[in-house]
């Protein structure tokens, strides 16, 4: 039986009212283009205050700020691997994301979250690999942590959608 707890949705992540959502940063957490600047411009500019006191995350590393002006009442900010061919431990960096992202959540007492698709964009990592590795590291946290109700995995286009379906079939096959 496929974990009811896991959703995939397309849509913008700064309109959800959950506890959390996950913003793709740099390692600065100053701010930037992509879903890194959707969420500064909705969360307004106490997020960028508050992240001016958080000095930096390295990469594979998360840390949590209020949500200020989002519907999300934090935002876990972590910062994904840039792909350099898949020879440079991306794929291991891009696992540690999301478990330090679940891990910090668990530790908040966070019930519901959401992701974008970590450095699926400006950091070109394939999507089809990325989608395995987001799933596969979600589905095998929420089988150790009954404490998380909802995890969300939020694609912004309809493409990174289906390739997100096909990824769940494929990492968890009783689909
Ligand atoms: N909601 C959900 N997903 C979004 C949104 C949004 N509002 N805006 C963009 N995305 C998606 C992109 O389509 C992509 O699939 O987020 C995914 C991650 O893309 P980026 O935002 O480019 O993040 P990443 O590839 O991890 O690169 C991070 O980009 O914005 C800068 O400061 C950031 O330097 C860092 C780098």
């Amino acid at each position: 039986m496929p974990d009811p707890r896991l959703h995939i949705i397309q849509g913008d992540i700064t309109t959800l009212a959950v506890d959390a959502i996950v913003n793709a940063a740099n390692p600065s957490l100053l701010g930037g283009g992509g879903v890194d600047g959707a969420i500064h411009r909705a969360a307004g500019p106490q997020l960028l205050a508050e992240c001016r006191t958080l000095g930096g995350c390295a990469v594979g590393e998360a840390k949590i700020t209020r949500g200020y002006d989002l519907p999300a009442r934090h935002v876990i900010h972590t910062v994904g691997p840039i792909w350099r061919g898949g020879s440079q431990g991306e794929v291991e960096a891009l696992a540690r994301c999301y478990r330090s992202v679940l891990a910090l959540a668990t530790e908040h007492g966070l019930r519901t979250l959401a992701f974008p698709s970590i450095s699926t964009g400006a950091y070109g990592f394939p999507i089809r690999r990325a989608a395995r590795i987001a799933l596969r590291t979600i589905l095998a946290y929420l089988d150790y942590h009954p404490n998380l109700e909802q995890v969300i995995c939020v694609c912004f286009t309809r493409a990174d959608w289906e390739e997100y379906m096909a990824a769940r079939a494929f990492v968890d096959p009783r689909v």
